[in-house]
């Protein structure tokens, strides 16, 4: 899709669709108003017809609207005028994009990006529109043999605003909002890819092709395989592998487009491209959904090329555990007890409790960076889905204050986050016999024994993580990757630059 923005009067120019708003007891908004006047009325008539009251998520398509330029006119509801804040916009623009894609228009001019939302700015909200559309507009075709003939989008988009002024914040919104647009697009790609296609390998060579894509921003990649993991002791990561014939890879990626002295954020993605369970064997319903195991990598892919197409000036550094989990006859076998990096001796009790097993040393290796602080993303427990459903994500964090600025970050971006506890007494949960702890800690507090278990490996940094088991993908008829929690990353990392 091509976007540009623009300061311009709607029904002025030729266009496939003009796109305006209309508040709920049916007034319309200031660019309604003024097509309206361009029209002689028609647009009010429509209104007063009854055949749009201005409820929020409602659209009314409009066709040869008088003395205007363009094709067609869309309605949309905006709700009440006085609770009209960002949450309200971001619905209204939605409906917008799920409308206009459905009809048969070619390009469209979205005046909704004028509209006062909240404490928005101008940039915020070109941004939201421009990352909206993308992902109004996202198909997963890669794997059909011919694209879907219902699956229409709009192919150009103008983004308007009222006033001149406002035009370094519109075009600011826009870049940063193609970006994340583009960096989330990646990410769900990667989790809709299936699991014989998206390996360890694939992995790896998107984050080669991401740093070829933009060195001139000092983006740099090292991919390290099982004979440098051997040597460096990533013991627990690799007996995970064990059981798989794919090579697994710990990938490395660098980003250090900042002030030279500032310390970097480190990014350590679940990168599971397939997770049975190994010899702990999961059920066989639903299984297939074990391919989205990998989301915690995509969404550090997704964020690095975010970052990267906006050129933001940050140092962050990218690390990605990346293998499948697989039942053979070299598995891991519960009971077996590894020594990790860290030194840390753990009692492997189930086989699918795996991505702690990668990630504690992916946090081990972190250590080399001395972070200002570390952020890891998984798909780790089911139990993160039953204590908070598919709405946010699951936080934890050994330091307050970085958690406040995850949160901050997730309601900015509406990817949101919750607080979970990580208190000192979950830790006994973990309790062996036989090694210094154990991979499980029972039924109870799932979520929360697992962020404690990755807590003994995140001693010497700030530390937070996601558990996204309930955010990263949709199951049932939509089922498919959601890219979260590119958002929140990309707007952490926003966040951050802006304070240096
Ligand atoms: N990848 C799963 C977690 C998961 C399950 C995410 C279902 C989304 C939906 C993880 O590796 C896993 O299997 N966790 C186990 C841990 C248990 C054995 C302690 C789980 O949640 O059942
Ligand atoms: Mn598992
Ligand atoms: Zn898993």
């Amino acid at each position: 899709m091509e976007f540009s923005t623009k300061n311009i009067a709607p029904g002025l120019a030729k266009t496939g669709c003009v796109i305006v708003g209309v508040f709920e007891s049916r007034k319309l908004c200031a660019s309604a108003a003024a097509l309206d006047r361009t029209a002689k009325g028609f647009v009010s008539k429509a209104v007063a017809s009854g055949d749009m009251d201005g409820r929020a998520g409602t659209t009314l398509l409009l066709r040869h609207v008088p003395n205007t330029a363009c094709e067609r006119v869309l309605l949309v509801g905006l709700g009440e005028e006085k609770s009209f804040n960002e949450k309200a916009y971001r619905k209204a623009l939605a409906a917008a994009f799920g409308a206009v894609n459905a009809t048969g228009a070619a390009d469209a001019e979205m005046h909704l990006t004028s509209l006062a939302a909240g404490a928005s700015t101008i940039s915020w909200r070109v941004a939201q529109a421009a990352a909206l559309a993308i992902e109004s507009a996202y198909r997963f075709e890669h794997m059909k043999s011919k694209p879907d003939a219902n699956a229409r989008a709009i192919k150009r988009l103008t983004l308007a605003y009222a006033r001149a002024g406002d035009r370094q914040g519109a075009e600011r919104g826009l870049e940063h909002g193609l970006a994340l647009g583009h960096g989330v697009s990646l990410a769900k790609d990667l989790g809709n890819l299936p699991g014989n296609v998206c390996t360890p390998g694939y992995l790896a060579d998107q984050a080669r092709e991401l740093a070829k894509r933009y060195r001139s921003t000092g983006m740099k990649v090292k991919v390290l395989e099982r004979e440098d993991m051997e040597k460096l002791g990533m013991r627990t990561l690799l007996s995970v592998a064990a059981g798989s014939a794919e090579p697994p890879k710990f990938i490395v990626l660098e980003y250090l487009n900042g002030p030279k002295k500032q310390k970097p954020v480190v990014l350590v993605g679940k990168g599971i491209t397939f997770d049975t369970g190994g010899i702990s064997l999961k059920p066989g319903g639903g299984m297939d959904e074990m391919k989205f195991d990998m989301s915690g990598a995509g969404s550090v892919l997704g964020t690095f090329k975010a970052v990267g197409e906006m050129r933001l000036p940050v140092n962050v550094v990218g690390l990605i555990a990346a293998t499948e989990n697989m039942p053979g006859g070299r598995a891991t076998k519960p009971g077996d007890i590894i020594k990790s990096m860290s030194g840390q001796t753990v009692e492997i009790l189930n086989t699918d409790a795996e991505g702690r097993l990668v990630l504690c040393d992916a946090l081990t290796y972190a250590e080399r960076y001395e972070p200002a602080a570390v952020i890891d993303i998984a798909t780790l427990t089911g139990a993160c889905v039953i204590a908070l459903g598919h709405v946010v994500c699951g936080l934890f964090a050994n330091d307050d204050k970085l958690a406040q600025e995850v949160l901050a970050a997730g309601e900015t971006a509406h990817d949101r986050a919750w607080h979970m506890p990580l208190h000192d007494e979950y830790q006994d949960q973990l309790k062996s016999n036989f090694a210094d702890f154990a991979n499980i800690g029972g039924r109870p507090a799932g979520a929360v024994t697992a962020a404690c278990y990755l807590s003994r490996f995140a001693k010497k940094f700030k530390w937070a993580h996601l558990d996204v088991a309930g955010t990263a993908w949709k199951s049932g008829r939509e089922k498919g990757s959601t890219g979260r929690p590119v958002p929140l990353l990309t707007q952490f990392l926003i966040s951050r630059a802006d304070r240096s």
